[in-house]
């Protein structure tokens, strides 16, 4: 386990690079102890994708160096999440043959992975998590830890998560550019839920969706499994460039309104109320109804639940998730969300937030915001990693098949030679 944990969060909007220190108490138990944290406004990226290299580098330079400041240490790898519509996922089996004299080991384990990873994929496409959705040992299903099991024959029923090889290599770009190594690409649903779900919720059946500026990331957990991931094309971008059209104003001014005065429940909203916003074209600012905004983000935010509900009911899982529906990101704030929510999905909804009781100290108010899940649950899931990599992941011999090690490593010197040194 490393003494330090960092995260890096490239999203949309905002670019958020966290460090941590790993401490263990006199029982062994480990949580973080936060050093430091950095944001800066996203530049170079697209819905969750990198579109303009160089832009994007420099923005998440700069929060690696707000980071690097307020902690006094420098980042030398990090966990950075990874999101967009190129995500693909499927479901796959792999199967080990055991030897009876030994019973399972580890190595069975990661043998049934690497034959469930084994899928046909499109061409550019690579693999970036293998994850164990369940393990079935001779027969018996359901099985939580197969080693030391005596058996013949060990399967795995995994969910694949895959991704764009040219949108990997340039998100990787941007980080290994500053000498510093992705220990590992997570995909953000995966990211967020550690920071956000609770243990009761994970168990029974939930779907959290992360409703980003550019992506809203869905993945739903049952008995403490994950089940489903799907990456949707929709974000608060989308809410603001509505406002934006409607009242013919910059893009700016619309968030702003949005954030200022926006409601998913219009009906709640005053007849008289009204905002003042710049349109195009006009100098002075023009009135317009509050209400009437709020009319706009509606009709979006219904849009964004229906299409949650058509992907929960094509999932297969939609009657499976009495814990509902959990919504985090920044744009899971929008006043009157989860009230409209519940209302077109018929299911409980609840904001999801950094949770006090997570085993970390020392976190500013700031990151205890929806905003952040994302980027806290990064750095969660590099405190879990010790422990997942023998029962959920692939981890590949040498790292030579392992598209989340392969590049980094090499591409990390390969660049440290090309860049100034950052001492
Ligand atoms: N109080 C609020 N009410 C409504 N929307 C909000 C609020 N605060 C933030 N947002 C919206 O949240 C979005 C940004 O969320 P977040 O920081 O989670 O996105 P991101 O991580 O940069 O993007 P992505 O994960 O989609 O790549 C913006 O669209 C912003 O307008
Ligand atoms: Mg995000």
């Amino acid at each position: 386990m490393p003494e330090i944990i960092s995260a890096i969060d490239i999203g949309t909007t905002k670019i958020c690079a966290l460090m941590a220190a790993v401490t263990t108490d006199s029982l062994g138990r480990t949580s973080l102890k936060m050093l430091g944290e950095g944001q800066v406004a996203s530049r170079g990226i697209r819905r969750g994708v990198v579109v303009n290299v160089p832009e994007a580098t420099a923005a998440v330079g700069e929060a690696i160096e707000k980071c690097e400041k307020s902690a006094g240490h420098q980042i030398l790898g990090a966990y950075v999440g990874i999101a967009g519509s190129h995500i693909g996922t499927r479901n796959s089996k792999g199967v080990s043959p055991v030897d009876k004299r030994h019973g399972i080991t580890g190595n069975d384990m990661q043998r049934a992975l690497e034959g469930a990873r084994a899928v046909a994929l499109p061409e550019n496409q690579e693999v970036i998590h293998t994850i164990a959705r369940e393990w079935t040992v001779d027969g018996q299903t359901a099985v939580q830890h197969p080693v030391g099991m005596s058996a013949f024959r060990l399967e795995v029923d995994a969910h694949v998560v895959t991704g764009s090889s040219t949108a990997v290599q340039n998100l990787v770009q941007c980080v290994v550019a500053h000498g510093i190594d992705v220990e590992e690409l997570v995909l953000e649903p995966l990211a967020a839920n550690e920071a956000v779900l609770k243990p009761e919720e994970r168990r029974m059946g939930v779907a959290v969706v992360d409703m980003g500026g550019g992506t809203s990331d869905l993945a739903i957990f049952i008995d403490n499994r994950l089940c489903h991931t799907v990456i949707l094309d929709m974000g608060g971008n989308h809410l603001t460039n509505d406002v934006a059209v409607g009242l013919r104003c910059p893009f700016e001014t619309a968030e702003e309104l949005k954030l200022r005065y926006g409601s998913a429940l219009p009906e709640r909203i005053a007849d008289d109320e009204t905002v003042w916003a710049t349109v195009f074209g006009e100098k002075a600012e023009r009135s317009f109804s509050r209400r009437f905004v709020c009319e706009v983000l509606e009709a979006r935010a219904i849009e964004m639940m229906e299409v949650i509900g058509e992907k929960l009911d094509a999932s297969g899982y939609l009657d499976r998730l009495p814990a509902g529906l959990v919504l985090t990101g920044g744009c899971s704030q929008l006043q009157g969300l989860t009230e409209l929510g519940r209302g077109v999905l018929n299911m409980p909804v609840r904001v999801g937030t950094p949770a006090t009781n997570l085993p970390i100290t020392g976190m500013s108010r700031n990151l205890l915001t929806p905003t952040y899940s994302t980027s806290v649950g990064l750095l969660l899931w590099g405190l879990n990693a010790d422990e997942r990599s023998i029962h959920t992941r692939y981890e590949a011999d040498n790292g030579a098949n392992n598209s989340s090690t392969k590049w980094v490593g090499q591409a990390a010197k390969w660049f440290k030679y090309l860049l100034p040194d950052r001492n």
